[in-house]
């Protein structure tokens, strides 16, 4: 599907949310407003989207906050943001966060503006990627990686060492796109300290974070050493991923991943194949996409599972007896774990990892009946409140219960109430891979251990850009018996569904 194109905003997607907002001053915003600084009072630079959320409670499901001169309007109400999610009026908008991640990866998948041919070629190529016939073929390497996740977990067990869940979801997760996507191994858990590429993505994803921070115009100023240390972090990314494409070149491919997909596929209508320079830009999107946001869900499942022992009881019951004493779980086995789908998607909706998307209006409309837009104004939909909002969650929202995605449940209230993966054409691309890789790993890490906690850790959030647990560290127990993993391929189970 083509998306018109909507108006182009500045270079750097800063256009101001107000110029398209005739009857802004309707909507409400924060108490205490600084001349040209606007609503900065008490803000912590370091937990924005925190500070969001707490004046989101105050203001009601749409609001607007100003910072530096530039005024954002923020929606989380569930009716508003279905009808944001229309198609035919609303699209991704292309700005904050988003915007300053275009040095690195520019007209890739995920910072590509909507006019932008290349977003329309490459998602037509990739997207056959992310079929159920591809994923089949990713199982075994997730279940690779999980090996190695287990390896080391199974080693803070016996000596009776807690471990440091973000940090460890993180390797996972990184390893697993590595090599699905790009049949690369980055060596995560054999190594004491992060690869250095996992160091140079971090800076740039906080580079990109601090700079919604800081008044535009003196970003150079003030930002000036951390925009060289930026600078340097693009170019060794840029480095790695074309060694890596050299390789994939020099060896003639044939893995069937994706990096073999951007190099040999060709658009089936069109027969235009990605540029090299967008291959680049697509890999570096993948590994940043591919990972953190998975890497973030996946710890604060194991929060809630381990602080709730009656749901860890009921999602490790099914997995025994949906698993049985296969050794590893075939592909179709994963998505018959309905109630550890459960947890993560009760998971997803209290802390979505990527917490918030934006849409802009592709002609004059009225957002649900109430507010006028021009063609080209935006919103950022604050995904943590829309999960919250009472009118679809009930009175209990801040409660984790995944009973909440029980079919009967979830077919009883409104369209467009959860939205962790974004919404419409430009939603993600990798919504299934996560899915898969988070179930099973969930799946073997309840089977092979109790997972007890801290008593003294209070969930604290950390924010760049993505969000994950801070300091969430948990004493792995081994359960007896688990059975160890043969080396012949496991059985496939008949009739399974998906
Ligand atoms: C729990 C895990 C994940 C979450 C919560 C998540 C969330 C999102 C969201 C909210 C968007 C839309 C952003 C917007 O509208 O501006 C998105 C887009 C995207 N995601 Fe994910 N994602 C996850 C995992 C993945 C994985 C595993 C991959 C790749 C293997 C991936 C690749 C992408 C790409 C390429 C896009 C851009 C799609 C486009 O615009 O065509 N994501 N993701």
């Amino acid at each position: 599907m083509t998306q018109a194109p909507t108006r182009a905003v500045g270079p750097k997607g800063f256009r101001s949310a107000e110029l398209g907002w005739p009857e802004l001053d309707r909507i409400p915003h924060p108490p205490r407003r600084v001349p040209f600084l606007g609503d900065v009072l008490g803000v912590n630079r370091h937990t924005p989207l925190q500070d969001t959320l707490r004046y989101a409670r105050r203001l009601g499901p749409v609001f607007r906050r100003k910072a530096f001169g530039k005024e954002f309007v923020f929606v989380w109400g569930a009716r508003h943001t279905a009808d944001l999610a229309d198609e035919s009026r609303f699209a991704k908008h292309v700005g904050l966060g988003i915007a300053n991640l275009r040095p690195v990866a520019g007209d890739g998948l995920f910072t590509a503006y909507n006019h932008e041919p290349n977003w329309q070629l490459a998602h037509d190529v990739l997207a056959p990627g992310f079929s159920r016939e591809a994923m089949a073929g990713y199982h075994p390497m997730m279940l690779a990686a999980a090996r190695r996740l287990t390896e080391h977990w199974d080693r803070a067990a016996e000596a009776g060492r807690a471990v440091d869940v973000s940090g460890d979801m993180t390797k996972l997760t990184l390893e697993t796109i590595a090599r699905t996507g790009f049949g690369h191994d980055f060596g995560s858990f054999e190594r004491p300290r992060p690869h250095p590429f996992v160091t140079a993505m971090i800076g740039t994803l906080t580079y990109a974070q601090r700079l919604n921070t800081v008044p535009f115009p003196l970003a150079p100023l003030l930002l000036r050493s951390a925009s060289r240390r930026n600078a340097a972090d693009i170019a060794f990314l840029n480095r790695t991923v074309d060694e890596l494409v050299r390789a994939r070149r020099a060896d003639g491919g044939g893995q069937g991943d994706l990096l073999d997909r951007m190099l040999e596929t060709a658009h089936p209508e069109t027969g235009e194949r990605l540029a090299a320079q967008n291959v680049r830009r697509q890999v570096i999107t993948f590994l940043v996409a591919g990972h953190e946001t998975t890497s973030g869900a996946l710890s604060f499942a194991l929060h809630y599972l381990a602080r709730d022992p009656g749901v860890a009881a009921r999602a490790r019951a099914e997995v025994d007896r949906v698993w049985g004493d296969t050794a590893e779980p075939a592909y179709e086995q994963v998505a018959r774990l309905r109630y550890v789908r459960r947890v993560l998607d009760e998971s997803l909706r209290l802390w979505p990892t990527a917490p918030a998307f934006a849409r802009e209006a592709r002609q004059d409309t009225v957002l649900a009946g109430e507010h006028p837009m021009r063609r080209g104004a935006w919103a950022l939909v604050l995904t943590p409140m829309l999960h919250r909002d009472p009118e679809a969650w009930g009175a209990d929202a801040e409660r984790f219960d995944p009973d909440r995605f029980e079919a009967p449940a979830v077919r009883s209230r409104a369209p467009h109430t959860f939205k962790p993966f974004g919404t419409g054409a430009r939603a993600c691309i990798g919504r299934q891979f996560a899915l898969h890789e988070a179930t099973l790993v969930l799946g073997l890490l309840l089977r092979r251990y109790e997972l007890r906690p801290d008593p003294a850790y209070r969930l604290r959030v950390t924010e760049r850009l993505t969000l994950m647990p801070e300091g969430l560290r948990l004493h792995p127990e081994r359960r007896t018996p688990v059975r160890e993993p043969v080396s012949e391929p496991p059985c496939p189970v008949p009739g399974a569904g998906d």
